[in-house]
């Protein structure tokens, strides 16, 4: 099983790539120290973020753990595109100069041991001198706000509702149901429940610094501001003389 499946892979295209748009340029500023080098961006969904990457000149492997993501990010981003299905924790990562990763993609993994081990796992395909950034989802995002337990937003050609709640501190539920049109006249509805799970990012700088990455918890890649309880870690790896 991978969260989001065709339905609403394609609405989160669609309707959701504005996140990706407003890290990119933080994550290219950031990016400088390594120009030449390679970039693994994890979790990269129908390619968002990717094309910003590779239209600044950089070489790419993008990779997520959805099938579904992966081909529309192929249709967005043409054959020569290295795009790899690969998920999270367990799955080796290729050696990189720069790992990034946007809209919280280590937070749909089941527990903050998970986690733990994704963020060791990104340290350790790290090269020396190389950079990370990525954002996570922190305890405070479970402070959800009154009026915003739902959402809701249609288009021309899908429409999504969504619920959420914080069942526990570090649980956050997104409950989702989509609309497409079923190519019949009337519409498709598919149902994802998302479990994201909030830790306390403040402990993943020590973590990292433990697997040779110098990292700190920011409110941002730049300049952007994200949501509250959406926090960003970028550093990068020791190089040993
Ligand atoms: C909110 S989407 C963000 C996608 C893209 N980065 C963007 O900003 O548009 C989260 C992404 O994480 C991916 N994902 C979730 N769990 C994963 C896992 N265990 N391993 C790899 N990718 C995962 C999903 O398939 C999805 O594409």
């Amino acid at each position: 099983m991978y969260y989001y499946r065709h339905d609403l892979a394609v609405i989160h295209d669609q309707g959701f790539s504005f996140h990706a748009d407003r890290c990119a340029p933080g994550i290219l500023e950031l990016l400088a120290p390594v120009r030449d080098g390679l970039v693994l961006e994890i979790g990269c969904g129908s390619g968002a973020l990717t094309r910003h990457l590779l239209a600044a000149g950089y070489r790419v492997v993008a990779t997520d753990g959805s099938p579904d993501m992966l081909s529309l990010a192929r249709a967005a981003l043409g054959p020569d595109a290295d795009l790899r299905r690969i998920t999270l924790p367990d799955e080796p990562l290729p050696a990189a100069d720069a790992i990034v990763s946007v809209g919280h993609v280590i937070s749909y993994l089941p527990d903050a041991a998970a986690i733990d081990l994704a963020v060791v796992a990104m340290a350790g395909a790290l090269r020396p001198g190389g950079v990370l950034a990525f954002d996570v989802l922190d305890l405070a995002y479970g402070e959800i706000p009154p009026g915003r337990e739902s959402s809701g937003r249609v288009a021309e050609d899908w429409a999504i509702v969504a619920r959420y709640e914080a069942p526990a501190p570090d649980l956050y539920v997104r409950d989702i149901t989509t609309f497409v049109p079923d190519g019949h006249g009337a519409w498709r509805r598919d149902h994802e429940r998302h479990e994201n799970v909030l830790v306390d990012t403040s402990r993943l700088a020590g973590l990292l610094a433990e697997h040779g990455v110098d990292a700190s918890v920011r409110p941002s890649f730049g300049t952007a501001q994200l949501p509250p309880g959406l926090h960003v870690v970028a550093g990068s790896k020791r190089v040993r003389r």
